[in-house]
């Protein structure tokens, strides 16, 4: 025996050999080695089988029904429901829609580990049957497979479209629209004779803001006539994008469009081809207008100087592109439509949402207020309004700016899709798997957040516990513009427009509100819409009365 153990036990036929001379000269020993050797494979087998099952386990969910899977206990707002089950299963939890598998995200952790970990395998979106036809098939961005085109767009974004220099050159097009925000404010406050007359419906302004402002950017010479239609438009594409399609989740049904959807976004999208035709006619008429213009001395204009940084707007540099034979990716006319689509969609209603929760909490927080418009008027004073230049100079409103973020994301779920096999937490997800990264729960975990429903400011103020923090996708508590590379590329815009048109509004007028008996000191309700874009549910009804006297003058 102990000579046999010198043996080197290395393969399975010195083994064989070694049982046989076992058998052969001590047949007891034998059947105890046969009888543990058995044993000792019977073991490895479970456990190597029992790591594999758990490699190709699907993270836990709750119970689901035979065909819709867990529809049944999908209720909005989403993400609510969504942080509700991710209490009871886990910050991963596997939920079905239908027959398509879905994982959602709820904690830091694990929105690090799938964005650090599996970047790769979530950089696309599920494309459903209606973004589908408002992308021109697979024309668009927002939801374009991660490819050379969505590549190609997005280093375009961040240089040129959406990139700082960009977003500085077009603040006048922002400022106009909020000037004349503040103008019609300041004749309804002056026109009425009765108090309730001068309510208005401050959610309608801003949205009408937020769209014709990113309209302007796209394309600076529309007539109103077009941004009016255009609000119309987007407002659809955002009730269709967002709206859940049966179509989309149950294999059964595919194609049959019970809801109406498709039909209805056949309708809108139809419409805002045309609109968008005539844009792009406009402007391409007057591109060559630019170029055949002759300078005063009859010299012609040059291509240089008819396309001038400083008269570029989002079009123009479309339009360079496209004309542009170098140009790595050749963008078509549909590239360029659904780019104009995605950009005022993703942008208009995110925005005003947000300008809208800012006020909203601070006229529930009348001592932050104060706090905010001291600052103001120490910083910016009383005879101009307040700008985005001011804004370094005003920590305070990024504060309260930030803490709105944190607690309101007006995207509060980022929308990927898994593209490979991903084994997370230890956990298997399966390719084509829409993930849902709850960027609303998340900045309210409390594990990272005390008092996490509070709005408190000062916690991004120096020496508050996220002075370090910013909202840019670094850290995972907070990332209400998503992290990675999908993104949201308009952050560096919406970091700027949305506070300095907040910064104007209070600047400017104080704010009463008002409830169902109209005295004027009620607490604002909070509740949230449904649908992609989170805003507040009920139109904000407020009575202005303008706060600075003489008025301040546009600077
Ligand atoms: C405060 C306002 C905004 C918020 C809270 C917001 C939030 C987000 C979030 C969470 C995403 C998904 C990110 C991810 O998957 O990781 C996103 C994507 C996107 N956002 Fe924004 N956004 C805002 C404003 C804007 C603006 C102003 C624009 C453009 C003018 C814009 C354009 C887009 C686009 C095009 C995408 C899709 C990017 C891609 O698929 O690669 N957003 N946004």
């Amino acid at each position: 025996m102990a000579a046999m153990e010198e043996q080197p036990l290395s393969s399975s036929s010195t083994s064989m050999a070694i049982v046989l001379s076992l058998l052969k000269n001590n047949p007891a020993d034998a059947v105890l080695l046969a009888l543990v050797a058995v044993v000792a494979l019977r073991h490895y087998l479970i456990s190597s089988w029992r790591q594999q099952e758990q490699a190709r386990r699907l993270p836990p969910g709750p119970r689901r029904l035979p065909v819709i899977g867990h529809l049944h206990l999908l209720r909005p707002p989403v993400h609510r429901t969504f942080q509700e089950l991710a209490s009871r299963m886990g910050p991963l939890m596997h939920i079905q829609l239908g027959s398509t598998h879905c994982v959602v995200a709820s904690s830091p952790e694990v929105a690090s580990e799938l964005i650090r970990g599996h970047e790769g395998s979530i950089s696309e979106r599920p494309l459903t049957a209606v973004a589908r036809q408002f992308a021109y098939d697979s024309a668009g961005f927002a939801f374009a497979p991660y490819n050379t085109h969505w590549r190609f767009m997005k280093r375009l974004c961040m240089s040129e479209l959406l990139g700082p220099r960009t977003v500085e050159q077009l603040r006048p097009i922002r400022r106009a629209g909020t000037v004349s925000l503040l103008g019609d404010l300041l004749l309804a406050a002056a026109s009425s004779e009765t108090e309730t007359e001068t309510v208005v419906d401050l959610t309608r302004h801003l949205i009408r803001l937020s769209n014709t402002s990113i309209i302007r950017m796209v394309a600076s010479t529309v007539p109103g006539s077009v941004t009016d239609e255009a609000q119309e438009l987007v407002k659809a594409v955002a009730e269709l994008v967002g709206a859940f399609n049966a179509d989309d989740y149950i294999a059964v049904i595919r194609g049959w469009d019970l809801q109406g959807l498709r039909r209805r976004a056949a309708d809108v999208h139809r419409r805002f081809d045309a609109l968008l035709e005539d844009i792009l006619k406009h402007k391409e008429e007057a591109r060559a207008a630019r170029r055949r213009l002759d300078d005063d001395d009859g010299h012609r204009v040059s291509k240089k100087q008819a396309t001038a940084p400083h008269s570029k707007d989002l079009l123009d540099i479309l339009m360079d592109k496209a004309e542009d034979p170098a140009a790595e990716v050749k963008l078509t006319r549909e590239n360029i439509k659904a780019f104009i689509i995605d950009v005022v969609t993703a942008g208009s209603d995110t925005s005003a949402a947000m300008v809208e929760w800012m006020l909203a909490e601070l006229l529930n927080h009348p001592e932050t207020l104060r706090k905010v418009v001291e600052e103001i008027d120490a910083v910016v004073g009383g005879d101009r309004i307040a700008s985005e230049a001011d804004l370094p100079q005003l920590p305070y409103l990024m504060a309260a700016y930030k803490e709105t973020l944190r607690l309101h994301p007006a995207a509060p779920i980022a929308h990927r899709q898994s593209t490979d096999e991903m084994v997370v937490r230890g956990f298997t997800v399966p390719p084509q798997t829409a993930v849902f990264i709850n960027v609303w729960a998340i900045g309210r975990d409390p594990a990272y957040w005390e008092e996490p429903l509070a709005f408190r400011p000062e916690r991004f103020m120096p020496g508050g516990a996220a002075d370090s923090l910013e909202p840019r996708g670094q850290h995972f508590q907070y990332m209400p513009f998503g992290s990675g590379r999908r993104g949201c590329p308009g952050m560096g815009l919406a970091l700027q427009s949305v506070p300095a048109v907040l910064a104007a509004l209070v600047q400017c007028f104080h704010w009463a509100t008002v409830d169902g008996d109209g005295d004027g000191d009620s607490k604002i309700d909070m509740s949230e819409s449904d649908g992609l874009v989170c805003a507040r549910k009920k139109p904000l009804l407020l009575r202005p009365t303008p706060r600075l006297s003489p008025f301040p003058a546009v600077v």
